[in-house]
């Protein structure tokens, strides 16, 4: 999994009903840093994730993967380099069965069947799950349903991993799992979160929203950590 950078320059984002979600939000996050995005509720952390790849698109500045401009015409290539955990695991699985859902990114990006084969296996060892693989998604549990969506991203091998509120409703030993593989992803992660303590042990800085507005930027003191 190569790495590449993130980069939004004076991204501002107004919902159609007139909500003010971001004002001129820019920072850059290099290949594969991981960085934190905190602030409170309604700050506007799902609506900057969801500029990563495309979901929503700036009214005014400019979202970058690499060199590449997030719009229409290169939305296709950006979601085979930006992979999404959505803060819903309900809206992120909509296949079937666990292993068609974790199969539908690779089938997408027209790998062949074998490769497709592959990476399911390998994704759903990678969280733990292989025995969900012929396990109906919408009888799953909130918690498994989280670590098949891990699945399903991983399984891409995105170069940036985007992720909303990833360890909400795990447990002890998933939640463990879940900063393992994430601390062993060599690629560029953004990670919304409310939980300070996985931002200390995952992340290197933590970028804070208020109302839209970016806030801080500041780098994680590894020796200052709590747990
Ligand atoms: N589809 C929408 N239409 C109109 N306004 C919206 C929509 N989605 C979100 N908003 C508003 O945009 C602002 C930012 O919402 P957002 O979901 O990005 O916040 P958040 O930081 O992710 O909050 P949380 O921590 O609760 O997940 C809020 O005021 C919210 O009410
Ligand atoms: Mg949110």
């Amino acid at each position: 999994m190569p790495a590449t950078t993130l980069t939004f320059s004076h991204v501002s984002f107004t919902y159609p009903d007139g909500t003010e979600a971001l004002r001129d939000v820019s920072f850059s996050i290099c290949p594969g840093e991981k960085v934190a995005l905190m602030g409170s509720n309604g700050a506007g952390k799902s609506t900057l994730l969801l500029h990563c790849n495309g979901l929503l698109l700036p009214n005014k500045g400019v979202v970058r993967v690499g060199e590449m401009e997030v719009m229409k015409s290169t939305l296709r290539e950006v979601r085979t380099k930006v992979g999404m955990l959505f803060q819903n695991a309900d809206d992120q699985l909509f296949m079937p069965t666990v292993e068609e859902d974790v199969a539908f990114g690779p089938r997408n990006m027209q790998l062949p069947e074998d490769e497709v084969e592959r990476r399911v296996t390998e994704a759903l060892h990678t969280v733990g799950s292989e025995a969900l693989r012929n396990r109906a998604c919408h009888r799953l549990s909130g918690g498994q349903k989280r670590m098949v969506a891990i699945a399903g991203v991983w399984a891409m091998q995105p170069e940036v991993w985007v992720m909303d509120e990833p360890a909400t409703g795990l447990d002890a030993e998933a939640r463990e799992c879940f900063i393992q593989i994430v601390a062993s992803l060599p690629t560029t992660c953004l990670i919304a979160t409310h939980d300070l303590s996985l931002a200390h042990r995952l992340c290197s800085r933590i970028i804070y929203l208020e109302e839209g507005c970016l806030q801080s930027d500041c780098k994680v003191v590894k020796n200052q950590l709590p747990g």
